[in-house]
């Protein structure tokens, strides 16, 4: 099957450091690869509502359709996030959240996770790895729920756009992110 790589931008901010990382490891994926870039921001998805018992899941809204097909197509899921409060960003949060909903449409949302690979570019200013764990077993977790690959995270140290530039090691990690 051929790979068809999704990237999910979550930073409130377009071209930030986490953005730099994951084109920086992108462009090592071979041509044949297919990329599609989304900002989870932009359209923005809807809040999700719990309707699990006793309601019942309507067709998603526009957007969330939108995001659901690019999911299902996908092969692997890139999530690019800064670290925020020692978790993700809420609009990748809310992403998750949302296969909740697309989970009970009945048109195997589900079994179609299983077996994609699940990769992870997060940016942080300086928390200890104690503190960044958190928000990257909620991934993990979330990833082996859906019976997905978790293939693990690239990490970068910046702060102020464009810091990423000096953080030499995540640079050289990022040639090597997807293809080692
Ligand atoms: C709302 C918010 C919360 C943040 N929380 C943390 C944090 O918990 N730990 C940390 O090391 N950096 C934290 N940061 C700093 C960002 O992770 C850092 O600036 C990162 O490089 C931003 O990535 P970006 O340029 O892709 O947006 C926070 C930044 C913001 C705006």
């Amino acid at each position: 099957m051929p790979r068809h790589f999704l990237f999910l931008l979550s930073s409130a901010r377009r071209g930030g450091n986490t953005e730099t990382l994951a084109r920086r490891a992108a462009a090592a994926l071979p041509a044949r690869v297919g990329q599609d870039w989304r900002d989870l921001n932009s359209p923005g998805l809807p809040a999700f509502r719990d309707r699990r018992h006793g309601d019942h899941y309507d067709p998603p809204e526009p957007a969330a359709q939108a995001l659901l097909t690019a999911t299902e197509v996908a092969t692997d899921l890139v999530f690019v996030c800064p670290l925020y409060w020692y978790g993700l960003p809420a609009p990748a949060k809310l992403y998750l959240d949302h296969w909740s909903h697309w989970m009970r449409l009945g048109t195997g949302f589900r079994e179609g996770m299983a077996g994609k690979r699940i990769w992870l570019v997060m940016t942080h200013s300086g928390s200890r790895p104690e503190e960044i764990a958190p928000a990257v077993d909620c991934l993990r977790h979330s990833a082996s729920y859906m019976k997905a690959a978790f293939m693990g995270t690239l990490l970068g140290f910046a702060n102020a756009p464009g810091e990423i530039l000096a953080d030499a090691a995540a640079l050289a990690a990022a040639d090597r992110f997807f293809t080692a």
